[in-house]
């Protein structure tokens, strides 16, 4: 096995690793055994992600049935669900069977709610294959489709069991995505890592050159930074919040532009940047270290344009957000590179101000 690191994520029932390591996708069959899953294997894949990857998974498992879906945000619904539930009836799967997701957010939450629901609940197992799945999507348990009416509002919690990430399956994905997994790698490092933020920064050349060695300790350490705050809430009560930062200006942004505009990553770019906005009105950020995270940003990659989005209609979205509990709207502030606030007292007025300094119209 190539040298891989390790990341444990404590929750219950039992703690699970996340393996990352260039070559593990060939390995599948001995890191499950390894956590001693189901032995009756059932593969989960969408057809782009299976042309490109299927003959590498195949090689440790072999004899596994492979069930492909469509994948894209569209496709995140119910229907797609019944379709893997279908397969599994008439694979005669039962209750010993385990799901194992080959492919990016969509996939992973889609056959993570089948296997959630299946027979009430079977095992799954994660092989995330864009950068935003293996940095977020396939850890910490949440899983779920979209309803015509709003994303994710259908899902469940059901943690892996494994989760392998190999940076390898990296090479293959489109660039827009791979830049769209990096911002959500600077929300780590904004939030809780100056190392991380630093370690980005210092290689944007080679990790937008797919290098496993500039790829594995960042998605290592984000793995790290998302388990521990998996493990102190798994049910986002409070400290999961902080993966927040930026998502709320950033779930707007995606509301008022139907999704169409913006990849997900992309938008909340956007949201770190007028998160920091408010932070530097407030006087709680440093100009220096809002000025950092924007020039990071824009070396990333250049982001959709805003100026035709009007501040009113991102504010009109921000009030349905799913982040307002009681009326208040919980907000995650950073403080300097690496270090954050959560508060619960961020006014209209604030946030209209911060959008329109980063760009949005009027
Ligand atoms: N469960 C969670 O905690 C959580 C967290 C964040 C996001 N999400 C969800 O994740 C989804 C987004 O995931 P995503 O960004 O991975 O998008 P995605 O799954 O739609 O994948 C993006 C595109 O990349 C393609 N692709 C995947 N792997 C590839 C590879 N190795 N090479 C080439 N192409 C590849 C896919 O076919 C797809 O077209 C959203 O639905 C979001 O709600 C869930
Ligand atoms: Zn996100």
């Amino acid at each position: 096995m190539p040298i891989a690191e390790r990341v444990l994520v404590h929750t219950p029932p039992k703690p699970y690793p996340v393996v990352i390591g260039p070559g593990i996708a060939t390995e599948l069959a001995a890191l499950l055994d390894e956590v001693g899953f189901s032995r009756r294997r059932v593969i989960v894949s969408s057809p782009t992600v299976w042309r490109l990857h299927g003959e590498t998974i195949r090689r440790g498992l072999p004899d596994a049935p492979v069930i492909l879906i469509p994948d894209g945000e569209r496709h995140k619904h119910l229907q797609t669900v019944g379709r893997v539930y279908d397969a599994l009836v008439k694979a005669g799967a039962d209750r010993s069977a385990g799901l194992i997701a080959v492919g990016g957010g969509v996939i992973g939450d889609t056959a993570g709610f089948a296997a959630a629901t299946y027979l009430r609940g079977i095992a799954v197992a994660h092989v995330p294959t864009t950068l935003l799945a293996q940095v977020d999507s396939a850890i910490g348990g949440k899983v779920g489709v979209n309803h015509p009416l709003g994303k994710n509002l259908i899902g469940a919690f059901l943690q892996p069991r494994l989760v392998a990430a190999d940076p390898l399956v990296l090479a293959t994905l489109p660039r827009r995505e791979f830049r769209a997994g990096l911002y959500e790698v600077v929300k780590y490092g904004m939030t809780s890592s100056r190392d991380l933020f630093d370690r980005v920064s210092g290689s944007v050349k080679a990790l937008f050159r797919r290098q496993p060695d500039a790829l594995v300790p960042i998605i290592a350490e984000s793995s790290r930074i998302k388990a521990d705050v998996v493990a102190r809430d798994e049910r986002e009560r409070g400290p999961r919040r902080v993966l927040n930062f930026g998502h709320t200006a950033g779930h707007a942004l995606e509301a008022v532009t139907r999704y169409k505009r913006f990849r997900h990553g992309e938008a909340i770019g956007y949201g770190m940047l007028v998160a920091a906005a408010v932070g530097v009105a407030r006087g709680v950020l440093a100009p220096a270290a809002r000025d950092a995270l924007a020039d990071l940003i824009r070396r990333l990659g250049p982001l959709p344009p805003i100026a035709d989005l009007a501040v009113g209609d991102m504010l009109e979205a921000m009030r349905r957000d799913k982040k307002v509990v009681d009326g208040r709207l919980h907000y995650v502030l950073a403080t300097d590179i690496g270090a954050h606030a959560i508060v619960d007292d961020v006014t209209e007025r604030e946030l209209a101000e911060a959008l329109e300094r980063v760009g949005f119209g009027r």
